[in-house]
């Protein structure tokens, strides 16, 4: 059964084994030349299944990798039967809001930690299982232990919590600021705003 086409992926439920699986399977875009297109597909399905694998393995809640078919830009997973973040924060109340939101800072924070920038931190690529966040699709993540780049991690979560959660955006981030703030290196927070105000000032002076 299809899941979701997205931009790049093309995800299924599957078996794989004998049990059920989410199938994720990069595939081919025209617009780009074959060369370049094989690259980039097999360079993020090699990535996703590294960083996807160390981010488990330091204790973030993810889903777990059966198998990798590089030759085919694809990758099996556990399936992990929650909500989309995205629909969760939607379908909530306020405490509730204040909870997920917390969590998710909370894994943000944790990823960070362990020296992972993300690259796509959207409520797209969270799952809400129970009480817990599990954290998907690091197609984009890199190591890096440097502040600014957990800073811009943070503010492209930031704002595309602006762009899709309007009326509850101050809440997500207040909330998500709090659970990232107590789990996390102190200045990362303020960087972001240095960092988000930087980017206006240089775009006002620009305009
Ligand atoms: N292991 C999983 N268990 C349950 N649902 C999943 C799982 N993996 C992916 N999904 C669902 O499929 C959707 C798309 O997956 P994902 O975000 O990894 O791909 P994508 O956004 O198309 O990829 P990319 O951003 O790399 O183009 C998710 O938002 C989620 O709803
Ligand atoms: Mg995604």
């Amino acid at each position: 059964m299809l899941l979701k086409k997205g931009a790049e992926a093309v995800v299924k439920s599957v078996y794989f084994d004998g049990r059920p699986a989410v199938l994720k399977e990069r595939t081919r875009k025209n617009y780009r030349i074959t060369e370049l297109d094989e690259k980039l597909r097999s360079q993020r399905t090699r990535t996703e299944a590294k960083i996807t694998g160390e981010a488990g393995r330091v204790g973030i809640r993810t889903a777990q990798i059966y198998f990798t078919d590089e030759n085919n830009f694809s990758i099996y997973f556990q399936p992990v039967e929650g909500a989309l973040l995205k629909d969760a924060f939607v379908n909530s109340d306020t405490g509730r809001i204040a909870k997920l939101s917390l969590k998710w800072g909370e894994a943000v924070a944790k990823l960070h930690s362990a020296g992972i920038i993300h690259g796509d931190l959207t409520t797209s690529n969270a799952l809400v299982l129970g009480e817990e966040i599990y954290v998907l699709d690091f197609g984009l993540a890199f190591f890096s232990k440097r502040e600014e780049d957990m800073a811009e991690d943070i503010n492209l979560l930031r704002r595309a919590v602006e762009a899709v959660h309007n009326e509850d955006a101050k809440a997500i981030w207040g909330g998500f600021a709090k659970g990232y703030t107590e789990n996390a290196k102190s200045g990362v927070i303020a960087k972001a705003a240095e960092v988000a105000s930087r980017g206006r000032y240089s775009k006002r002076n620009k305009a």
